[in-house]
Order: structure tokens, then sequence, then C-alpha cells
């Protein structure tokens, strides 16, 4: 039986016949330059973004391995409101804030595997070049109009409030608590002028009505320009239909100007007035990837010129189409840019059918799967289920530890568990010179270009399925011949080589196919297999070729831990609820009831610090002279964390006046000065301006 030719379809052929062999993207070397939607600086990634830096890494990967050109940049979205008032509230400034957050975002890229050229940030020199570039072609493109408007504003806070940032009672149902925009809870849609008993999200006061100068980009006079390029195969059908929409109901000026304090680039020759986030948003792309010209040497035009003919693709989800096909598009062309060849929709993740929630623990941060699970086994199940539609993707738990198993694990990696062992004791680690069944060789090598098409047109799931019925293939293969009862017979040697060097030679183009979804376990199979895998290695099989001994790739996913994944993601949510609002106060309850008198025997007094300074030895202590009006007082005082000497001299503060002196190991104290604190910080009271030292205090 030797050798012996069997009939092409006695083992399943695949999904699809291979089309015709070469197609044309094989054949000459495209550059292309590949985006993902910039992270905002503001949250962690969670499993819903990792589904679209995976799509976007996938094909990343997919065309470097057919010898194209392809870079790919991201960067963080490090601009607006949201990101000042979170920088705000941790207490540093902004440019820390997004410099914690990028730090944490290249984390998470890195440890999913995901293969940027260059991670950027949208607050960079670069960007705001290219944003006050594009912004002054409009301007000199008449693209700009500059008006009032009307629109809120937190006296308290001196912000104007955007929507979000306004609540109040529905003007239509009545429902109360409800964002400035739309109600949750009828359906309506008015403007925060509308709202009944609105008030500002971040001070709790009502906000008053204010005129601001604004600037805005004449979207409607690219109406036209736009029903053509949306139509030009540049967003999917389903896309362009809901864009078509848009268009048809007629286009609106775009604000894209935002007033001080805001977090983002001034606007040339506008004081006090800064680019809307979402203006230099997109421009970080090309933000990105001017830094990596410059570290690279390459030619930025090239890529972005208005005559570029390189290919320049965004991957984005759905709830920011408008942005980027669009607003985008149109600055683009004004500005003399070249405009995306495709600008790739996806949809959303479901976990378990549902939207992702913090309570059911399914809202799962990137960091939290990494700490429990293998980034291959998510990226090999989301792109299993991706396709080129909007649809939402839905990660079912169960499902993902059923596909991972029995796919990566049952059928891919089992191939070469199930051969490697002959190959290695029985033959020296060197696979047979003879292909065992040609035609299956062939058959799985042509499936390649088919597999190849779907990767293109970034309909994965069907990649995935083709490459799964080839496994099926494989594993029928070896099923069939038993090589495990021929290696009983020392006669037989020859054939127990042929066959498990096919199926080490199968093993391989399936790994081949698998690459670009999941490098890891790729890298450790390259290193089994002895060779470097490229989208050409399906053209010829290894022969007489020293492989290495074979240890597991890829255990299987055990479900205690996507368990316990879920669980501390549950506990994540509850440490965040807890921090938000428990505060000192828990730390600290307060003390048993006291009466009147108590509290009177406590003689409060305002005291002026005439003079403070270091205390030699002790690292905690100021040693401060309080004026008390008529007499001064030498008291210890453990804020020097928090205060330093100099600045202290002059200012008022509040002290126990009727203490009992106390010795110290540095002399007498006689009193004490009130401050608040913990081991964050220490607050020193003092009285409004106008109190006079030796005031009593009650
Ligand atoms: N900063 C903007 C993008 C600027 S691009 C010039 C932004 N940031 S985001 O962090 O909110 O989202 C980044 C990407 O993740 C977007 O494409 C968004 O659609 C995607 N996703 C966010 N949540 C998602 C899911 N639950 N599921 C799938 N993708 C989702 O938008
Ligand atoms: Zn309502």
């Amino acid at each position: 039986m030797t050798g012996e030719k069997l009939p092409q379809n006695r083992y399943s052929g695949g999904l699809l016949k291979p089309t015709a062999k070469n197609f044309s993207s094989m054949t000459e070397k495209r550059q292309i330059l590949v985006t993902n939607a910039l992270p905002y600086a503001n949250a962690a990634l969670h499993l819903g973004h990792v589904l679209e830096y995976t799509q976007t890494d996938v094909w990343v990967r997919f065309q470097r391995m057919r010898g194209h050109q392809c870079f790919y940049v991201s960067a963080d979205d490090a601009h607006g409101t949201a990101i000042m008032l979170k920088a705000d509230e941790k207490g540093i400034s902004p440019e820390q804030h997004i410099a914690d957050m990028r730090s944490i975002h290249e984390a998470d890229f890195r440890d999913f595997h995901i293969s940027v050229d260059n991670y950027h940030s949208t607050h960079s020199q670069e960007n705001r070049d290219y944003a006050e570039l594009i912004y002054n072609r409009l301007v000199e493109n008449d693209h700009i109009a500059k008006r009032e408007i009307t629109q809120a504003f937190d006296e308290e806070k001196q912000l104007f409030l955007a929507d979000r940032y306004i609540k109040g009672t529905c003007p239509k149902c009545k429902a109360e608590d409800q964002y400035g925009d739309n109600c949750e809870a009828c359906g309506a849609t008015y403007s925060p002028t509308d709202l009944i008993n609105p008030v500002s999200v971040l001070s709790g006061t009502a906000p008053i009505e204010k005129q601001s100068t604004h600037y805005f980009f004449k979207l409607p006079e690219f109406t036209e320009f736009l029903k053509t390029w949306t139509r030009s195969g540049a967003v999917q059908d389903e896309v362009a239909n809901k864009l078509g929409e848009w268009l048809e109901s007629g286009l609106q000026e775009w604000d894209i100007s935002r007033d001080a304090p805001y977090f983002g680039f001034e606007i040339p020759n506008a004081p006090k007035k800064f680019f809307y986030v979402w203006l230099d948003a997109p421009i970080g792309y090309m933000a990105s990837f001017k830094n990596l010209c410059d570290q690279k040497g390459l030619d930025f035009d090239q890529y972005w010129g208005p005559d570029s003919s390189a290919e320049l693709y965004h991957f984005i989800g759905k709830d920011i189409v408008n942005f980027h096909a669009l607003f985008w598009p149109a600055m683009l062309t004004s500005a003399n840019f070249r405009t995306p060849t495709k600008v790739c929709v996806h949809g959303f993740v479901t976990v378990n059918g549902k939207k992702m929630s913090k309570s059911r623990g399914t809202f799962i941060n990137a960091r939290c799967y990494l700490d429990h699970l293998n980034p291959d086994y998510l990226r090999y199940y989301y792109t299993s289920k991706l396709t080129a539609s909007v649809e939402d993707i839905d990660l079912n738990l169960e499902d993902f530890i059923q596909k991972v198993n029995s796919d990566l694990v049952g059928k891919v990696v089992n191939i070469a568990s199930r051969c490697a062992k002959f190959i290695t004791k029985g033959n020296d680690g060197v696979l047979s010179s003879n292909i065992a069944d040609k035609a299956l060789w062939q058959q799985v090598s042509d499936a390649g270009e088919v597999i190849a098409e779907h990767y293109e047109n970034r309909e994965y799931s069907k990649a995935i399925r083709e490459i799964m019925a080839q496994a099926d293939a494989a594993n029928e293969y070896i099923a069939a011949k038993e090589p495990w009862k021929l290696n009983k017979d020392a006669n037989q040697h020859q054939q127990v080589q042929d066959i498990c060097s096919l199926g080490i030679n199968l093993f391989r183009l399936l790994l081949t196919y698998l690459k670009p979804v999941i490098p890891a376990m790729a890298a450790d199979g390259e290193a089994f297999l002895n060779d470097q895998l490229t989208w050409n290695s399906n053209q010829k099989p290894l022969t007489g070729h020293k492989i290495n001994n074979f240890k597991p790739l890829l255990q299987r996913v055990e479900k205690e831990k996507v368990d316990a994944m879920i669980e501390a993601s549950k506990q994540e949510v509850v440490q965040a609820a807890q921090v938000a609002l428990e505060g000192p106060l828990a730390d600290e309850p307060i003390a048993e009831e006291i009466t009147f008198d108590d509290f009177i025997k406590v003689d409060l007094r305002v005291a002026r610090i005439i003079k403070a300074e270091a205390v030699e030895g002790a690292d905690k202590l100021l040693a401060l002279t309080l004026d008390l009006g008529g007499e001064t007082r030498n008291v210890f005082s453990g804020i020097k964390s928090s205060y330093k000497a100099a600045d202290l001299e002059g200012r008022l503060t509040v002290m126990v006046a009727n203490l009992a002196p106390r010795k110290m190991r540095f002399g007498l104290s006689e009193g004490m000065v009130l401050a608040a604190g913990d081991k964050d910080g220490i607050y020193l009271l003092s009285p409004d301006s106008g109190a006079v030292p030796g005031q009593r205090i009650t």
C-alpha cells in the first residue's frame, strides 16, 4: 500500500473549490497602510476593543505573510473633556494621565500580540502640525464657517456643558434623571434646553445659557462628493445604505471647536478655542505614521499624498462611522490628501448574547482576560466568528471553550502530536522524502488560495471553516492509516514514516493558514517544524527535513479559568465602586456622641504661623511658631510631607490652645494645629480671610 494514490474525494474535500490559482493580489507587491480606531485615553481596553484589534491584526499579518509591505499604526486618542475631567478626578495633570493610560494600552496591545509598527498619541507634535495644516487648508478653501451659538454653561465649573453632562426631567414623559439629548424611558430626543429642571452633572448646579463663537466645517458642500465616494466600494454596502439615508436627509455643518478649558490643541488664530477631539483624532492616524516615517526613513507622501498609489485601510466599529466615512474623507479631500481605500466597519461584542455587563462580570477588561487565559484562544474564537458585515459578534463562553478545544487542540495540534513521535523516535527527526498521498497534499495546498481570498475580504469565519475542513481531511487520513498499528510491524517502518511525514506536512499547511490568527502558537510550531512559514510555504512540502522534538503547542481551555476570569471581573467592578462610594468616612467612622459642654472644653483659636522650620532628625515634623494675638506658642506638627516650611509663614490656621503641653524628643509642644488628612495628603485648616489671630472658634 506504500505510496498508494487514494481517490481525491476519499477524505473531506474542503468547503469550496479553489478558484483561479493566482488571484491578482499575489502577483504584485502592494503598499498598504492600516489603522485601527484609536482607543480613548480615559479607560482600560476591554474585550470589545480586542475584537477590533484582532480583526485588524489578522488582516495585517496576513498581508505581510503574502509578501506585501503592510504598515500598521495606532495611537491613544488623548484629547477632550472626558479626559480632562478624569485627570482632575485623579488629581493629576492630563499629560500625566494620558501617559499612564498609554503605557497600559501599549501593554495590552503587546500582550494580545497586536503587531502595530508604531503606537503613538494624538497629543503629539506631529498631530498638532497636521491638525493645523489641515485646518489652515480648510480655511483657505473657505470650508470653515464661524458663528455664535448658545450653549449650556456651568457657572461653578466655568465650563460649557456637552449634552451628556446635563441631566433633568424629560419634557415628554416626565421621567427624572435623563441625559441632555435623549430620554432612556420614552426614547424622546430633544435639546438640553428643553429639559425640566436641568442640572450640570459636574457640579449639581443649574446651567445657564451662554453665547460663544464656534467654528464649523462646511460638510454640506461635500454632499455630492460623499454620495459618490460612499458608493465607490470604500465601505460595505450596508454601511453605504445607512450613510445614503443621512446624505439624502441633508448634512449639517460640523462644529469643530470647543471653548477653553479643554484638553487639546488651540485653533490657529483663535485664542482660547480648541479643536474638538474628533477633529484631530483621525489626523492621529497620519501623526502616528509620520512618526514611523521619521524612525524608518519612509516617504509620508507616498501614502498620504493626493496621488498616492498605496492602499489605506481604517478598521473601526459601527458607532463611529459618520466620523470616518463622512467628515474624514471630506476633510482629506479639501486639504489635498488622499482618501481611504476602505473603511472596514465591524459590529459590537456581546457576551453570552447580551450587552457586556459589569454586574454580570461580562464587562471584561483586556488585562483581566490576559491574567487568566491565553490570548491566542480569543484571537482564534473572534476570527472564527468575524465576517465582513457589521453584525454584532457574540462571545459565548461555553462555545468559546468548546470551539478552541475541539478545533485548535483537538484537530490541529492533535495531528502533530500523533505523528511527531514516530518521526523523532523512528527516524531521528528527519521527514520522509516521499509524499504518501500526493492528492491529499495537493488538496490542502490548493485550499491556500481560497483561504487567502477569504482573509483578503475579511470573511474570516469562512477562512476558518475552510481550514478546519482541511484539518478534518488530515485527521481522517491519519485515522484511516492508523500508523500506531503499522508501527508494531518492523516491515512497515517506511510506511509509518511516510504517513506521519505527510501528517506533519499537513499540520504545517494548517499552521501556515492559521499563522495570522494565532501568532504565538505559530511561532512554537515553527520552532518544532524548524521552518519559517510564509504564505508560499504551501507550494512545497518539507522532505528529508529535520524537525525538532514535539512539545504540546496549546493547552486545552479550562472552564475553571473562564469562571475565575468572570469572578475577577465582578470583583474589579465591586472594588471600583467601593473606591467611589466609601471614602474616608468608612475607614474612620464618626466617634461617640458628646455634649456641648464636652465640646466647649476644647479651646480652638485662630493662629498665625509666624515661623515654620524643619526639625533636625524628624522627617515628618515641622516646628511652628504661632501668634495667638498676644502670645506665641511653639508647636510641632506632622505636616512636613504636604507643606514646605517657607510657604506656611504668614498664613492663618486653627489650633487647640488649651491642650496640655507635651514633651517631645525635640522640645515642648504647646498645643496642636488642626488638619485633615490620610496617607495621600494633609490639609491644614484655615479660617476665611478676615479672621484675626486669637479669636475663639465655636
Ligand atoms: N477614540 C475613538 C476613536 C477615534 S478614531 C480616530 C473611540 N474610542 S473607543 O475607545 O471608544 O473605541 C475604540 C474602538 O473600539 C471603536 O472602533 C469602537 O467601535 C470599538 N469598540 C468599543 N466597544 C466595542 C464593543 N463592545 N465591541 C466591539 N467594538 C467596540 O471611539
Ligand atoms: Zn421621556
